[in-house]
């Protein structure tokens, strides 16, 4: 399957169901607490989207080719936890970093983000790592822009990391994203400038980099899911959806309170919304 152009009537669906996995984002915020069990975020999650929002949690039985379908709504990523974390019943406790990653079906179309959240008071080696990787993100979204390509994402994203003293984890990646949660093509965060597809006007994919504090081999938990860092270093990761706009972006994962972007994006490299 070549990569999909998108067409306004379609940006539109994946900009509103952007806007709920970033409102869902949000609505747990405050649940996110000393105490408080994954499973517990997972069910919250599940009944927001449900009740409230009426849209369908993509990762619930989610079963890529070979492997066991994901058995949660939601995914919670803490500490040395990189991807892809499952919701369990043991809690979170203060000085814990954990990624919360969802993503909502609306109208037939998929919206995909996550956040880091502190629980309680973090160590400023937890907390630099979350920031410096929330930037990388966002210098990989700066980026963006018709007739770049998707080596120039991967190369600002590595660069930052690595002159940070992080490394960026290899084996995963952002992706096309619209009627199907994962489509062509794969941002790699990691790469050289001018390699790879080059970007046109209607491209809908993620960038989602996970860093990590140590090195940047992983292991494959037995639950077939949860994929943790070899080194048990910590690891953050930080996932926004964007479209490719004819001067250069829009990112479609916002709500009320997502994070703003950081000082270096200037007005120019982010044009409003239409
Ligand atoms: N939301 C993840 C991503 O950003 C994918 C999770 S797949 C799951 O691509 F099955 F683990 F939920
Ligand atoms: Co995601
Ligand atoms: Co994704």
């Amino acid at each position: 399957m070549p990569i999909q152009i998108k067409t306004p009537e379609e940006i539109e669906k994946l900009r509103i169901a952007g806007r709920l996995a970033a409102e869902l984002l949000d609505y747990i915020t405050p649940f996110v607490q000393p105490g408080v069990t994954t499973n517990e975020l997972d069910r919250l999650c599940h009944d927001y989207q449900v009740n409230v929002q009426h849209s369908i949690p993509a990762p619930l039985n989610y079963a890529p080719g070979g492997h066991m379908p994901y058995p949660k709504s939601i995914c919670t990523s803490v500490n040395q936890q990189i991807c892809h974390g499952v919701p369990n019943d043991k809690p979170l406790k203060n000085g814990d970093i954990v990624n919360i990653d969802v993503t909502v079906i609306k109208d037939g179309w998929h919206g995909d983000s996550s956040r880091m959240y502190c629980v309680g008071n973090v160590s400023p080696q937890a907390r630099r790592l979350c920031d410096i990787t929330w930037q990388a993100l966002w210098h990989g979204i700066a980026q963006v822009r018709p007739g770049a390509t998707l080596g120039d994402i991967g190369h600002a994203i590595q660069t930052f990391a690595e002159t940070n003293g992080y490394s960026v984890v290899r084996e995963f990646c952002g992706h096309g994203i619209g009627r199907k949660f994962h489509e062509e093509p794969q941002v790699l965060h990691y790469g050289r400038p001018g390699s790879g597809v080059r970007l046109q006007p209607g491209m809908v994919f993620t960038i989602e980099p996970m860093i990590n504090a140590g090195r940047r081999e992983i292991r494959q938990m037995p639950d077939g899911w949860t994929v943790v860092t070899r080194d048990r270093s910590l690891s953050a990761q930080w996932e926004h959806m964007l479209t490719v706009t004819e001067t250069g972006y829009e990112v479609l994962t916002v709500s009320g309170h997502t994070p703003p972007p950081p000082d270096f994006i200037t007005a120019t490299d982010a044009p409003p919304a239409p």
